[in-house]
């Protein structure tokens, strides 16, 4: 395929929101062009960023002996997430059962927990200059040049009929992910782990969300007690 050969939708809004968290539909058995991520990437790197310095760096893994190793340790942080000590003292009885939208998540994550390793391409966009304890301005600012254009890969892999997930979890342990994929950890902050796949059709819906008018508030913070609860 040419490099710009688009299998997806293109219409800007339909691709804003129909851009998921893709698990059970990626591909795995579809190879990934390499030219194909790097022109997403040339895509992604059009972001908006702090003074333009462009700090980031794209480590995309499609050895599968690295793959398996990276995949390893987002299992083992998994697992570490699963038993972190919690806040709450409430015995688990009296806790809410989670909603069916919920479940069907939690399904999905342990399904790409299992078949992470098979995902033909994974990616780690890492960004320069750590904020370790650092003030919110500096945290904002550092995240804030890279998420935008991880963003826009997410939206460059959708309009050519490819997806991927925002994972975060392996950063509980990124100083091992940084040894395995040579990120110099003491420069670097890993942004997340992008599983990259063709998806297996290209129709993807609208989530749930709520709605502008419940979260938004024009000239002072929006009246809505409890924005998070979407009731
Ligand atoms: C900051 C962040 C961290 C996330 N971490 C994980 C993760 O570690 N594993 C995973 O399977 N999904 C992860 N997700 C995906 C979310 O579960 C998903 O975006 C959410 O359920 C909404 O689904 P949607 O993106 O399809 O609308 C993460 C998303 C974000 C934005």
């Amino acid at each position: 395929m040419t490099v710009d050969e688009r299998h997806g939708p293109t219409d800007i809004d339909e691709v804003l929101t129909t851009t998921r968290a893709v698990r059970k539909r990626l591909d795995l058995t579809r190879p990934v062009e390499r030219v194909v991520i790097e022109r997403c990437i040339d895509l992604a790197l059009q972001a908006p960023n702090g003074s333009n310095q462009q700090r980031w760096r794209w480590i995309v893994v499609d050895d599968a002996d690295v793959r398996r190793k990276l995949v390893d340790i987002y299992a083992a942080a998994m697992i570490d997430y699963i038993n972190r000590p919690r806040r709450s003292t409430a015995p688990a009885a009296t806790a809410a059962a989670p909603s069916p939208a919920m479940q069907r998540m939690t399904e999905s994550v342990m399904w790409l927990r299992e078949h992470f390793h098979e995902v033909p391409v994974l990616v780690v966009p890492a960004i320069a200059g750590r904020t370790d304890d650092a003030p919110v301005f500096e945290q904002a600012s550092r995240w804030g040049s890279i998420i935008p254009a991880i963003w826009s890969f997410m939206l460059a892999l959708r309009s050519r009929g490819l997806g991927s997930a925002w994972t975060t979890l392996h950063l509980l342990r990124e100083r091992e992910a940084a040894d395995l994929l040579g990120i110099p950890h003491d420069q670097y902050m890993q942004a997340g782990l992008f599983p990259v796949a063709y998806t297996r059709g290209t129709a993807f819906k609208r989530a749930a969300r709520q709605p502008a008018k419940q979260v938004t508030g024009w000239n002072t913070f929006p009246l809505n007690p409890n924005p998070a609860a979407g009731g």
